[in-house]
């Protein structure tokens, strides 16, 4: 696992997110059940906050059914082996529905994703949404210590930075955006913006997946942020005092563990994997994602219609499988979106679908990780069409899990792997419905040399570029602003 060590130069890591690392339940008894570590970032992090015996702050969600006692405020990760602290912040079923529901996922999350007929501004959003903040800052400074390095995760805490700066001058404090940062055209339409962007200046160092998402952040800065000064040449901003440097790190997959992962589902578990689930094409292609409105579903059944309309031989041939998770469904628009995705998937069944082939074969329950990655592993065809996204890492693990090289990726200019990967995979815009239905024809079509090539080359950056990799840009960059800042350097 990565060094952290120098940049903790011996102070404590605190790392603080919406989500807790490891999802928790209780049991009737009122025992803890706690399940494994969620993907991504977490599933990286877990092992350093282990060794370093780190304090994760996080939304003690999954309890509100439940009278919460002081006991239950820190507990002990991991629950078999405890090494580090997750201290659970509380919150009432209104700040959820305000903070969580409201400001996060019906502002921020919209206005970053350029969705501005999303949002809703109601200004008690942005109160409950501040209130939060300060719970979580409070937190914050109860945990740590003065010359502590807290990291907060992702759009949740724009707020809790310049709180805890303002108690903590000594602190390391970084962020990770893990979401599009927009143009300043759609960033304007945020009211009290400047609010957002001082927030985060409290920070040392902010992160974001891509130099465009830099570039968006500092005009926001340089023209939404009076007062504040930018220094393009070395991607700065002074600002009340203080220097806030803005980096790109594009977060990665575990590489490694993915591909063995997939490589322990062969071709016979995925043979009874078709079988369980209807899956008769001879050829097979798939989507794996989180039901938002950002991931293009809907953009993606048009297409897949389109090339069976166009191309009839395609028609008991081609299955294409579609992996979902429900969220945020309180959220109106998401209710929506889940509508039309399962409208579309039930007119192209009827519309297409025989006695012995269901076009497209819908997924809405949990698959463990094999199954996952071994789904990943024998589709021939990866349909990425999200509208618009931060980095988009599904296309990463499809990716990593093609351990025979043998698939394509179908991917949108949209998403943020676009930048690393776009040259090998199938590039498409998902609005142009024809060029995507052609696309796929392409992916189905291609001559199995060039996709070996292409599918190659992707996996040699993903595996170079893979979390490991990119936690260690991260802390490593980390280490070296605070070193120029301990030394006066600027
Ligand atoms: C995105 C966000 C994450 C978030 C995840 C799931 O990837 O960047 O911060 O955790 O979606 O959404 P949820 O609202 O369920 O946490």
């Amino acid at each position: 696992t990565p060094d952290v060590e120098p940049l903790l130069d011996g102070g404590q890591l605190i790392v603080v997110s919406n989500r807790q690392p490891y999802s928790h339940g209780y049991d009737e008894d009122g025992e803890v059940t706690v399940s494994r570590p969620a993907g991504g970032l977490t599933a990286g992090l877990d092992p350093v906050m282990q060794r370093v015996e780190g304090t994760w702050i996080a939304w003690g969600d999954g309890d509100a059914d439940r009278e919460v006692t002081p006991e239950d405020d820190t507990v002990e990760m991991p629950p078999e082996d405890p090494a580090y602290h997750l201290r659970r912040v509380w919150l009432t079923d209104e700040e959820v529905d305000q903070y969580y529901y409201g400001y996060s996922n019906r502002v921020l999350w919209p206005l970053c994703h350029g969705g501005i007929w999303k949002t809703d501004f109601a200004d008690e959003h942005r109160e409950a949404y501040e209130a939060v903040n300060e719970k979580f800052a409070r937190a914050v400074r109860e945990e740590a210590d003065d010359d502590a390095v807290v990291w907060f995760q992702d759009y949740h805490f724009t707020r809790a930075p310049r709180m805890v700066r303002e108690a903590m001058p000594d602190a390391f404090l970084m962020h990770f955006w893990h979401i599009t940062w927009p143009g300043w055209d759609t960033f304007r339409s945020l009211p009290h913006g400047q609010e957002t962007l001082e927030g985060l200046l409290g920070n040392d160092l902010v992160g974001f997946h891509t130099g465009q998402y830099v570039e968006n952040f500092l005009d926001c800065i340089e023209r939404g942020l009076d007062g504040a000064t930018v220094d393009r040449g070395n991607n700065r901003v002074e600002y009340d005092g203080r220097t806030t440097e803005i980096e790109s790190f594009p977060l990665s997959v575990d590489f490694e563990g993915i591909a063995a992962s997939a490589e322990r589902f062969d071709a016979e578990d995925w043979d009874a994997f078709r079988e369980e689930y209807g899956i008769t094409g001879e050829r097979v292609a798939v989507g794996v994602d989180r039901l938002d409105y950002t991931k293009g579903v809907p953009e993606r059944l048009n297409a897949l219609e389109q090339l069976w309309e166009d191309h009839p031989e395609w028609r008991g041939e081609l299955t294409y499988v579609q992996k979902a998770s429900e969220s945020r469904s309180i959220i109106p628009d998401y209710r929506d979106l889940q509508d039309r995705v399962t409208t579309g998937v039930d007119r192209i069944n009827e519309r297409f679908g025989t006695d012995d082939w269901t076009p497209v074969v819908y997924l809405d329950e949990h698959l463990d990780g094999d199954t996952l990655n071994g789904l990943y592993r024998h589709s021939d065809v990866m349909l990425v069409s999200a509208l618009r996204d931060g980095m988009n890492l599904v296309a990463k693990e499809f990716v990593a899990a093609q351990v025979d090289e043998t698939g394509v990726l179908v991917l949108s200019n949209q998403t943020g792997a676009f930048e690393e990967l776009g040259k090998h995979s199938v590039g498409i815009n998902p609005h142009d419905t024809d060029e995507f239905a052609a696309a796929i024809g392409e992916a189905l079509r291609m001559p199995e040399d060039e996709r070996r090539e292409r599918m190659h080359t992707m996996r040699e950056w993903v595996e170079t570029h893979d979390l490991s990799r990119w936690m260690k840009d991260v802390f490593e960059g980390a280490a070296d602003v605070r070193m120029k800042r301990r030394m006066g350097m600027d």
